[in-house]
């Protein structure tokens, strides 16, 4: 039997075919991540990777497509229904909610990184397993809030040197008038239904915003004609798109009204935005969110004005190494050790473990018997030095360290080798 990471998920390893795969290339992005997180004040929260089935049923929405058939959802032996996390707002609101956090003092403006699960087709760009950057500010309903966060997500991007990206947005309005809204585009289509696509035709009755999303050609032609959601707002929702678009613009953020943007989870009211890059072809979205001002009510907490936002890591590394964008030089060995011999080695590790306790990074090939395998050896490490320790080197008291870019060979007396290699960290 062989076995395989199942369908839809993938290892992350430290050397991958993929480079998006490389773990090194992860922490990187984490990194920034995290940095450009704390510089908003944004704080970390993590919630379980499972939750009760019900909290996404009523959460997200029994008529989007993440709940209607996307879910992980299974029995524990306490006869439980579980489901693995498909999206993690309404796992945050849950956790907002049932901690009290709206009674803790500062503001709340929260961020996860981590998996999420949804048993989707598999494709480049959409794996059943991914993972998600998620952010959320909850408690305040000005159009400044909206722009704070549609601006830390370009800042992100930015950071992380992606290029081309385009920031869509849109207003769906509240549930009044998204209903109205929903009826207009029924009254649109209903003499269309035989033309749409069969997906679209099965939406049409179970959740009729998403044709806007449908790609197929024939139901894009129908869609150019169709109502508008930004013409069914309240004046409340209308005023705060308008005021939206101009501090954006005022920010100097560039974006796109896309009248088509609705997104897929039904928590959404007033603005939706999505960030898309061109390189990713059928899976282009990069980065969606929205306001969900209803939510922490819906689940038993207090009404709060909330919006948020969500980047898929996959997807982010993917363009990145698309647009030949720059990544650091992974964690390396400062010297690796070839020692030859019983004694080699135990001198050699005596070494390893000061320069290590020190701080420097070193490592070693226990192994070793052949010089060059062992240099093969710190070359795939990527160390900066090679320390061969054989007969002549014990007897002589004296090494010779070998820079491994430049080929450069020091002879140094074993007593001053620590001394050397602090000096040349600066420590
Ligand atoms: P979402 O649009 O479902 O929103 O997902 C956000 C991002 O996660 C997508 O734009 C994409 O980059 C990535 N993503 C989603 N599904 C997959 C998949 N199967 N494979 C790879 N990447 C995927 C949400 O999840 C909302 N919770 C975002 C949010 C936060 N809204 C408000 N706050």
């Amino acid at each position: 039997m062989e076995y395989k990471a199942p369908k839809g998920t993938f290892d992350i390893l430290p050397q991958a075919d993929d480079a998006w795969r490389m773990s090194a290339k992860w922490q990187y992005v984490e990194e920034v991540i995290r940095k450009c997180v704390a510089d908003y004040g944004f704080k970390e929260i993590r919630t379980p990777i499972f939750e009760q089935t019900e909290l996404f049923v009523r959460g997200v929405g029994d008529s989007s497509d993440i709940v209607s058939k996307e879910m992980y959802t299974f029995l524990d032996k306490g006869e439980r229904s579980i489901t693995l996390r498909p999206e993690g707002t309404a796992p945050f609101v849950r956790a907002f909610v049932e901690n009290h956090l709206a009674q803790t003092p500062g503001l709340h403006q929260y961020f996860y990184m981590g998996p999420l699960f949804r048993y989707e087709r598999p494709q480049a760009g959409r794996y059943r397993q991914f993972h998600q950057l998620g952010v959320e500010a909850i408690g305040c309903g000005k159009p400044e809030q909206d722009v704070e966060v549609i601006d830390l997500a370009c800042t992100l991007h930015e950071r992380l040197g992606v290029k081309n990206l385009s920031v869509m947005i849109n207003s769906i309005g509240d549930e009044s008038s998204r209903a109205e809204y929903r009826k207009a585009l029924q009254e649109y289509l209903q003499p269309h239904i035989s033309s749409l696509s069969p997906e679209s035709q099965i939406r049409f009755s179970k959740n009729i915003l998403r044709i806007l999303d449908s790609k197929a050609p024939n139901d894009q032609k129908l869609l150019e004609n169709a109502p508008r959601t930004i013409d069914f707002l309240s004046p409340e929702a209308k005023d705060h798109f308008e005021e939206l678009k101009k501090l954006l613009s005022k920010m100097g953020i560039p974006y796109i009204v896309n009248h088509k943007l609705v997104r897929g989870l039904d928590y959404y009211n007033k603005t939706v935005f999505e960030i898309v890059s061109e390189e990713l072809g059928a899976q282009n979205t990069i980065c969606g969110g929205g306001r969900y001002d209803g939510l922490p009510a819906l689940l038993g907490g207090p009404d709060l004005p909330c919006i948020g936002f969500a980047t898929g890591l996959e997807r982010l590394l993917q363009t990145m190494l698309g647009q030949n964008v720059s990544f650091p030089r992974p964690s390396h060995p400062s010297v690796f050790f070839v020692p030859l011999g019983a004694e080699a080695l135990s001198m050699a590790m005596d070494l390893l473990c000061q320069l290590r306790h020190k701080g420097i990074a070193a490592d070693i090939d226990m192994g070793a018997k052949k010089v060059q395998r062992g240099l093969e050896l710190a070359t795939s490490a990527d160390a900066d030095y090679a320390i061969v320790i054989g007969d002549r080197e014990l007897e002589q008291k004296e090494i010779e360290l070998k820079n491994l870019a430049t080929r450069e060979v020091k002879k140094i007396p074993l007593s001053s080798l620590i001394s050397t290699l602090e000096e040349l960290h600066g420590l």
